[in-house]
């Protein structure tokens, strides 16, 4: 017995430790999705994002040739399903996608920079505004490739 508490123990820590990120942190309700003004309030919100992005001397070389109505529906989906919201996100994984574009962390940086813009151009509540961030920011790890 007095080895097969600790193993026990030992499984459950494993678990625990072992528990992709995304489970623990999925959001319990939908009031981050409700604060960003729902499916409507997401998408307005990605158009004047990426507008941003283009205006913006740091990222604009990035989105030069990319889709706008694409990026806007990706993010949307994307960003409607990490705020709790009834979406599934499908485009590709983050990994696959930013892997050839060489993302340094000031371009990371500089990103998160302009979605605050217009997140407070858009009066998203600062709470609201957080609680996303902190959903994106584990996802540097597969976007900054150097
Ligand atoms: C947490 C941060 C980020 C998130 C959540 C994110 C999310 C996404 C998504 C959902 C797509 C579309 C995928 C698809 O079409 O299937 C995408 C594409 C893209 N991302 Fe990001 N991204 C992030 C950071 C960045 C950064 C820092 C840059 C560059 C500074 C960047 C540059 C791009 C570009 C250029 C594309 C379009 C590629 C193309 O034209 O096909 N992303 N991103």
């Amino acid at each position: 017995m007095r080895r097969v508490i600790p193993a026990f123990l030992l499984a459950c820590a494993g678990f625990v430790i072992g528990t992709p990120v995304d489970a623990q942190t999925k959001p319990a309700d939908d009031s981050v999705y409700q604060a960003f003004g729902q499916k409507a309030g997401l998408q307005a919100l990605m158009e004047d994002f990426f507008d941003r992005l283009k205006a913006d001397a740091r990222t604009a070389p990035f989105f030069k040739d990319t889709n706008r109505a694409n990026l806007v529906e990706q993010l949307t989906e994307q960003l409607c399903q990490e705020s709790g919201g009834p979406c599934v996100y499908k485009g590709a994984p983050m990994d696959k996608v930013h892997r050839d574009l060489d993302i340094r962390k000031q371009d990371f940086n500089a990103l998160v920079e302009v979605l605050q813009t217009s997140m407070d151009a858009k009066g998203v509540p600062f709470r609201a505004q957080n609680a996303m961030l902190a959903r994106l920011a584990p996802m540097h790890r597969d976007i900054i490739t150097r």
